[in-house]
């Protein structure tokens, strides 16, 4: 038998595991398919669209033996649309699946495997999301478009209007705005044959509030425009601002920005606390579960005592470190977005909260100037990539009792944590959460304690 791609489009293959980004693998003789929309064990007819040496990318064109884990899915643009990758598979297989590829990642740390618990499901399974940014484009007859990238294009938008990872009031401005753009005769940009036109509208909003801003993204200053969003959003949108991005190569970033109604802020409620949230600082973007997880965080911060300093590194606007101050002696945050320090600061003010302070820092170099001797406890929460050698040898050098990690990408996670394994800590808990239903993101929280720590209380009650 050869090594080589299956060169016939129109193999028919058989299924066998979901992998990370949602693909399922699948063999031709000894050559690799990751197809696209197929779910484990199915028979499926493909079509192969890249091939590589030893793999190759496929799409289902005919299932011939579905997996009971099939259903159908709720939007039209199912299958096509990057927003989604699991909309064809029931809610109780995709959190099989997402565990699945959590053990898969952590296989080479021993007991991980026993530690991972069930993934804890979303409340909210659709109209989850607190932000979307959707992208401005054209169809090949010449129309207006505003929504999600084809899944791996860069060109192609599908319709944002029925996408249900947002609410129905954020549909309805989708609407409204592309009914105003092509009532004003406002073309899409295109970087080719359009420099002057619409690039993104983004949509934040707070569920515990009820508070929407938008915010529209144009190469260009439009007035009439401006005025028309004001006007058409007049009962959806609480803030609404005008950004400007005269760069035209690369991804669509904000220059400067007008506000043109309310305050160019919304706030959020989150267990308990409030947040302000403007169109550039990160939040997550799954309020209900975000509370979830932060409510498990905290009960594993104080399960082996009061700390009595508590780091929350990569800290955003705060949302951690006012979790961990109910908990912890002193909290000091650490991020290096001046705008989200500076509304963590504010996120302390506004919540009378006194034993939390920020510092601005980046974390991937040297261990930032300023940190206490002594710290009992390391909150990190790093960006996809996770964390650098550099930053786990400084906090090891800090060697607090406890490390909690909350991680959005499993393989970052599992070579970070083999590090700090080596370093001297053993895993407690591996817990993850689905904050994104339909998607194959998988959030994940793993505590780890000082394994040379006699003392059987700096074990966790989990
Ligand atoms: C996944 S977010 C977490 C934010 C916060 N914990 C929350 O739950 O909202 C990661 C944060 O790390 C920050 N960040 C990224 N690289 C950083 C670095 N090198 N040093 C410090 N902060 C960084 C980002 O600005 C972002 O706020």
């Amino acid at each position: 038998m050869t090594n080589s791609a299956p060169s016939v489009n129109g193999s028919i293959l058989r299924t066998e595991k979901i992998v990370y980004q949602g693909q399922a693998l699948a063999r031709d003789s000894r050559f690799v398919v990751f197809v696209d929309n197929a779910l484990p064990d199915e028979t499926v007819r493909v079509h192969i669209y890249k091939k590589k040496k030893n793999f190759a990318f496929a799409r289902v064109v005919e299932i011939l033996e579905p997996s009971p884990d099939r259903v159908e899915p709720d939007c039209p643009w199912a299958g096509d649309c990057g927003g989604c990758t699991f909309r064809h598979a029931a809610y109780a297989a995709q959190l099989r699946y997402k565990k699945d590829n959590l053990i898969e990642a952590l296989h080479g740390l021993p007991g991980a495997r026993e530690l991972i618990r069930d993934v804890v499901p979303a409340p909210d399974i659709n109209d989850y999301r607190n932000k979307m940014v959707f992208t401005f484009g054209t169809s090949p007859d010449g129309e207006l478009l505003l929504g999600l990238h084809r899944r791996g294009s860069y060109r192609h938008i599908l319709p944002a209007d029925v996408c249900k990872l947002q609410s129905e009031a954020s549909r309805e401005i989708v609407r409204r705005v592309v009914a105003l753009a092509n009532e004003l005769g406002v073309p899409a940009f295109h970087d080719k044959r359009q420099p002057n036109g619409l690039r993104t509208l983004t949509i934040r909003e707070a569920r515990g509030t009820g508070q929407r801003l938008v915010e529209l993204l144009s190469t260009v200053p439009d007035d009439d425009l401006a005025a028309g969003l004001v006007n058409t959003l007049d009962d959806l949108a609480d803030t609404i601002t005008f950004a400007l991005c005269t760069n035209l190569q690369g991804p669509p970033r904000p220059e400067r920005r007008a506000i043109l109604k309310g305050t160019g802020t919304i706030e959020e409620v989150m267990n308990g606390m409030r947040f302000l949230i403007d169109p550039d600082t990160f939040f997550q973007s799954n309020t209900i579960q975000a509370e979830a997880l932060f409510s498990r965080l905290r009960e594993l911060a104080a399960s082996s005592g009061r700390p009595e300093v508590a780091l929350d590194l990569f800290a955003g606007t705060g949302p951690i470190a006012l979790q961990l101050a109910a908990v912890a002696k002193r909290v000091i945050g650490v991020e290096s977005f001046a705008p989200s320090v500076e509304a963590a600061r504010q996120n302390i003010a506004r919540n009378r909260i006194n034993n939390v302070d920020m510092l601005a820092a980046d974390l991937n170099k040297v261990r930032p100037e300023g940190l206490p001797a002594r710290v009992d406890l390391v909150v990190v929460d790093p960006p996809r990539p996770g964390l650098t050698p550099k930053t786990i040898e400084w906090m090891l050098d800090l060697a607090p009792a406890a490390i909690l990690y909350v991680s959005c990408n499993p393989a970052a996670l599992a070579r970070d944590l083999k590090l700090l394994v080596n370093g001297g800590y053993q895993l407690d808990t591996i817990e993850p959460f689905d904050l994104f239903p339909h998607t194959y993101h998988i959030e994940t929280l793993v505590r780890l304690s000082r394994a040379d720590a006699t003392d059987a209380a700096a074990r966790p009650a989990t």
